[in-house]
């Protein structure tokens, strides 16, 4: 126990005033996935710039990518670079896609203030047992605790799913009465990553199941609902990407009204990656196919972080409605 460190020592903060802010102030917080510096660096600017309330998320890949010591001083850093900004807004460091108990636990352990543990790809029962053991050790360090039912269609981590199964109304305040969730992560005809349907044009994307949203809602009143899977696929990049070089066909996603809808209603929290990999992508075969004799990185990379930048500050200005909430 001794080589631990609480989130509360990194200056972060759980979700708990996060989402009760959001839910009456009728918008939704941002979780945007991170995996090195320059992402991380223009979360934090956006987000300081906006005012925005944010939760920093890392799914197990990134742990893996670049090394979990690494990135919890790097959030240390970023409460620190957000306060060298003049700003306090609260920020929440979060495992995405946890799946098990024993990483669930070595984040809480090493200074995560959230954590998600994803066991919508298990039976019912299993699920509960399995989320409410990561509960009773998460709550014993006031670490708040996302939980997942139905499966989004995709690759969710590890968990491969050729179908979206949605979530059943009629499951919800079950689970969460019988597991302590503080968070649920629910399926309603989104899924991860750049091609989230089947279609070959922008107007035949299918509406979210915004019905069965309501029915959550109806079932657990005031309970804070997460929506993964909500990245827009920002067309101006797709077409920056295939102009050059790039071959990504019929990537389609969120629309905008979409998720503008679902933050004014219970849903506190939208994950956000997919969009932030297309503006990185875009902005460096851009750059080096324009600047065919440049190889320092910070160049290419410094494009893509400004890129990134205004899409945050977008996404929170005029799609979540989070700035000026931290
Ligand atoms: O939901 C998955 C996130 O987009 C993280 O993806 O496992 O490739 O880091 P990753
Ligand atoms: P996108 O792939 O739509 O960005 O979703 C990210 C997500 O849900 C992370 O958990
Ligand atoms: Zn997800």
């Amino acid at each position: 126990m001794s080589n631990t460190v609480h989130y509360s020592d990194l200056g972060l903060a759980n979700t708990r005033d996060m989402f009760a802010r959001a839910m009456a102030g009728g918008y939704a917080i941002p979780a945007y996935n991170f995996n090195n510096l320059e992402q991380l660096q223009a979360i934090v600017t956006a987000c300081a710039q906006t005012r925005s309330p944010v939760i920093l998320q890392l799914s197990k890949g990134a742990r893996q990518y670049a090394n979990g010591t690494m990135l919890r001083h790097m959030a240390r850093g970023a409460v620190e670079m957000a306060r060298e900004m003049d700003s306090d807004i609260p920020i929440c460091l979060h495992l995405d896609h946890g799946d098990s108990f024993e990483l669930c636990r070595d984040c809480v352990d090493n200074g995560f203030s959230s954590v998600m543990i994803d066991g919508s790809h298990l039976s019912y029962d299993d699920n509960v047992a399995l989320t409410r053991q990561v509960v009773e050790y998460a709550h014993r360090f006031d670490v708040s605790v996302e939980g997942e039912l139905g499966v989004l269609a995709g690759i969710e981590d590890e968990v491969s799913s050729e179908q979206s199964h949605y979530t059943k109304p009629e499951e919800v305040e079950d689970f969460v009465g019988k597991t302590g969730v503080d968070s649920l992560a629910i399926s309603i005809g989104t899924s991860h990553g750049a091609y989230k349907f089947k279609v070959k044009s922008a107007d035949e994307i299918p509406p979210l199941r915004f019905d069965i949203l309501k029915e959550v809602e109806q079932r657990i009143p005031g309970f804070p609902i997460v929506l993964h899977g909500a990245s827009s696929v920002v067309q101006e990049y797709v077409q920056l990407i295939n102009r050059y070089g790039g071959q990504l066909v019929d990537a389609f996603g969120v629309p905008e009204e979409q998720l503008r809808q679902a933050a004014a209603s219970a849903v506190c929290k939208i994950n956000i990656d997919s969009d932030g990999r297309l503006a990185v992508t875009a902005k460096v075969r851009e750059y080096l196919a324009q600047n065919p004799k440049e190889f320092d990185p910070r160049k290419y990379l410094g494009a893509a972080r400004e890129e990134l930048v205004r899409l945050i500050r977008h996404k929170n200005e005029a799609v979540l409605g989070s700035a000026g909430r931290g």
